[in-house]
């Protein structure tokens, strides 16, 4: 049975818009293939059984906890991380909410938080409740999270406003 986890697979995805390629054993999940292998340290691990977000990350658009996830299961994937969605500019105005409301203190949770975000910003305009409930599965222990709410809350209304 060990020698089936130890043995290495063939992963090869797309990450932040690039295509690459390594070898990785089975039982290694996506956020330490992400931050140990492919050198992307901005995705965060915390509490590695699917509880606090911090490690989420979007594989094919949808936010994705990469603790829960096998390297080997992003097999074809696109897999964007917080380096990603910032150099492609499509959070740039969260971020920028983020800082101006100072929705971070550590910022141990916030590439979790803007992951999550990110997915929430792409579909319909939600109430402050809606925010609320799309963020429960991420924990922060420094801001009380008015301040994160408010700071989506403010972008989701801009794109709506811009949108229309
Ligand atoms: Fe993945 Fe906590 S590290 S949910
Ligand atoms: Fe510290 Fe959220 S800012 S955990």
């Amino acid at each position: 049975m060990s020698d089936t986890l130890d043995e290495m697979h063939a992963v090869a995805l797309v990450l932040n818009g690039a295509p690459v390629a390594a070898q990785v054993d089975a039982r290694t999940h996506l956020g330490d293939f992400i931050r140990h292998t492919l050198g992307k340290t901005g995705t965060h691990i915390g509490c590695e059984h699917g509880v606090c977000g911090a490690c989420n990350v979007m594989v094919d658009g949808r936010s994705v906890r990469s603790c829960l996830m096998l390297a080997v299961q992003a097999d074809g994937c696109r897999v964007d991380t917080v380096e990603g969605l910032t150099a492609s500019g499509a959070i740039a105005d969260l971020q920028e909410e983020f800082v101006r409301r100072n929705a971070l203190q550590c910022g141990y949770c916030t590439p979790g938080m803007l992951a999550t975000a990110a997915e929430m910003l792409r579909g319909p305009k939600l109430s402050r409740e809606a925010i609320r409930d799309g963020l429960s599965g991420n924990y922060c222990r420094c801001t009380g999270y008015q301040a994160i709410v408010d700071a989506i809350e403010a972008v989701m209304l801009r794109r709506a406003e811009t949108a229309s």
